[in-house]
């Protein structure tokens, strides 16, 4: 079988990494998707980071036997954990990860805070402290720990009074009235809130999330060992989640926006 038609595999702890797969679907139109969900296992960024690991290798084998050609651990926490072990154990496997969009934030060069909003481990681990410490003297950033925020998304809540007033407890418990340059999502569930984020601290705060980035290198990744399809015709998607409930099919479905 020619390699080139095998799908890219997506994992996240749930139904976040969707919005990472979305933006690779409007970068690689013709490929064929398989995406895993561990709603089952989910929070991860409450989690230890060995039981993390864990968790990732299982997930990174069962997309491998559904006969993957590369692999994006589209999750931030998954990635803190796991990521430079799977190199380590797969180095054959073009894989791709994700970590909160830093870089952009600082070079938007506007005044005011950037806030990095993820789990608690992506904010504690070192793959992120070293980020952090790239930039410091750049801007003021401020950490924003968002544990049980995840939680909205995967009941399917992306709106309402309740989710605002989570956000605006979040941000005002850790800037303290200072203006806002711009918020990373650095968890990949959060874009799915963007406009209830939006709506909270107004519209002039950029948004950023690392979702479109990490789906340009996981086609310059696939490029680069000659993995791109060579179909003309648009791809197909197939959803697989740990959790037994319907409801986590039909909500990645609707997060998708496919039928
Ligand atoms: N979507 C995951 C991330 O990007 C985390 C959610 C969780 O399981 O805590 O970090």
């Amino acid at each position: 079988m020619d390699k080139r038609s095998m799908p890219i595999g997506f994992f996240d702890s749930g139904v976040g990494g969707l919005s990472v797969m979305k933006e690779a679907i409007k970068v690689m139109p013709n490929e064929n998707y398989i995406y895993f969900g561990d709603s089952k296992n989910a929070p991860y960024g409450v989690k230890s980071v060995k039981e993390v690991r864990d968790l990732t290798f299982s997930a990174v084998e069962f997309l491998l036997n559904k006969g993957v050609k590369g692999i994006a651990i589209a999750c931030n926490t998954a990635t803190s954990a796991a990521v430079a072990e799977l190199r380590r154990v797969y180095p054959e496997v073009p894989l791709v990860g994700i970590e909160p969009a830093l870089k952009p934030a600082v070079e938007l060069n506007k005044d005011g805070n950037i806030l990095i909003m993820a789990t608690p481990m992506t904010l504690k681990e070192s793959k992120f402290n070293r980020l952090m410490e790239k930039y410091k003297n750049r801007s003021k950033i401020i950490p924003v720990p968002c544990a049980g925020l995840m939680e909205y998304i995967e009941q399917g809540i992306l709106e309402g009074e309740e989710l605002e007033r989570y956000l605006f407890q979040k941000i005002t418990t850790y800037n303290n009235d200072e203006d806002i340059a711009s918020i990373v999502l650095g968890c990949t569930h959060y874009p799915f809130v963007k406009n209830t984020l939006l709506k909270v601290v107004g519209e002039n705060v950029y948004i950023i999330d690392g979702g479109y980035g990490t789906a340009k290198e996981l086609k310059r990744r696939l490029n680069e060992k000659n993995l791109l399809t060579n179909s003309s015709k648009k791809g197909t998607i197939q959803i697989f989640n740990s959790s037994e409930k319907k409801e986590c099919i039909d909500l990645s479905k609707r997060l998708l926006e496919i039928e």
